[in-house]
C-alpha cells in the first residue's frame, strides 16, 4: 500500500513537473539572437499548394529573395513569441514604406489579406523584438528588414559562388552553407521544402546579435553535422538541393530533375 502510494506519488511529480517548467519558459519573453529570415518564393508557393492555396501573389522582380521576417530566438529553442498581445499590427505606421514592403515583405499566399504576413511577423516576432530602442516601432522593425535585404540579399550573395537558380542543376547543402559563410563571415542556418521527394531550397537564416551586429546561428534548433563543420539545416545532406527557377511549375521538371539525377549517378 504504501509503496504503491509512492509510486504514485512519483508518477504524478513526473508528469506534472516538466509541464510547469514548460509553462514557465514559455511565458518567460528573454531572447538571445535575431535570426532574419529569408525565403525563396518558388519554393515557398510550392509549399503553400500543398495546403490547398489556390494562387501566389509573387514577388513583382524575378530572381528576388523575399523577407520571412526576423525573429527573436532564445537559443535550443523556439521563439519567445507574442510578447505583447494588446500590440496590434497597424498599417498606418508601415505606411511610408508600404510599397517597398508589398515588392521584398511579400505575402505569397494570395488567398490571404495583404497584411495578413505582416499583422502576423508583429505580432508574433516584432513585439518581443520592439525591447530593443532600435526595434521598438513597426516602422523601426519593418525597416530593418528592407534594410537588411538591401545588404544580405541571398540572390546576390549566392550568385558571387554560382549558385543560381535552376531546375535541372541541384547544389550541396555544404556548398551553400560556404557561399555565405564565406561572403557573411558567419555560419547561417538553411531550410528545406520537400516536393516529391526532392529536397527544395525553402528559407536562409543569418543571425543578428542585439546591438544588430551579424552573429552566428549556431545553437538554434535544428543543427547537423556535415564533415567536421556545423551546418544548421533540415535539409536531407545525403541529396542535392534544388533551387528552383521561377516558372517552376509542374512535376515535369521533377521527372527531369530525377533523370538527369539518375543519369549523372549511373555515369559517375
Ligand atoms: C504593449 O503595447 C502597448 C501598445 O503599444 C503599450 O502601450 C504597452 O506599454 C506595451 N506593454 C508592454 C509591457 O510593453
Amino acid at each position: 500500500m504504501i509503496c504503491k502510494l509512492i509510486f504514485a506519488t512519483i508518477a504524478v511529480y513526473l508528469c506534472f513537473i516538466p509541464h510547469n517548467v514548460e509553462a514557465k519558459r514559455v511565458s518567460n519573453h528573454e531572447w538571445d539572437i535575431l535570426i532574419f529570415t529569408q525565403q525563396w518564393p518558388v519554393t515557398v508557393c510550392k509549399e503553400l499548394e500543398k495546403h490547398h492555396t489556390k494562387k501566389c501573389n509573387m514577388p513583382t522582380k524575378r530572381d528576388s529573395w523575399s523577407i520571412h521576417g526576423i525573429w527573436p530566438t532564445k537559443l535550443g529553442t523556439i521563439g519567445p513569441g507574442f510578447c505583447n498581445r494588446t500590440w496590434l499590427f497597424d498599417p498606418e505606421q508601415v505606411r511610408p514604406i508600404e510599397q517597398e514592403l508589398i515588392q521584398v515583405w511579400t505575402n505569397i499566399d494570395a488567398d490571404s489579406q495583404l497584411y495578413t504576413l505582416w499583422a502576423h511577423e508583429w505580432s508574433k516576432h516584432g513585439t518581443c523584438a520592439a525591447v530593443l530602442d532600435s526595434l521598438n516601432s513597426e516602422l523601426k522593425y519593418f525597416s530593418k528588414g528592407l534594410d537588411w535585404l538591401t545588404k544580405y540579399s541571398m540572390t546576390d550573395i549566392l550568385e558571387e559562388s554560382n549558385i543560381v537558380p535552376s531546375n535541372t542543376q541541384g547544389y550541396r547543402v555544404l556548398d551553400i552553407h560556404n557561399a555565405i559563410k564565406n561572403k557573411l563571415g558567419v555560419n547561417p542556418a538553411i531550410e528545406c521544402g520537400n516536393e516529391g521527394g526532392i529536397n527544395m531550397i525553402d528559407e536562409i537564416r543569418i543571425c543578428f546579435d542585439k546591438n544588430l551586429v551579424l552573429h552566428n546561428c549556431d545553437g538554434i534548433r535544428a543543427s547537423k553535422i556535415i564533415g567536421h563543420q556545423v551546418v544548421a539545416t533540415n535539409c536531407d545532406v545525403s541529396k542535392d538541393v534544388l533551387y528552383p527557377e521561377y516558372g517552376y511549375k509542374s512535376s515535369l521538371y521533377v521527372q527531369l530533375y530525377k533523370l538527369v539525377s539518375f543519369i549523372k549517378w549511373l555515369t559517375l
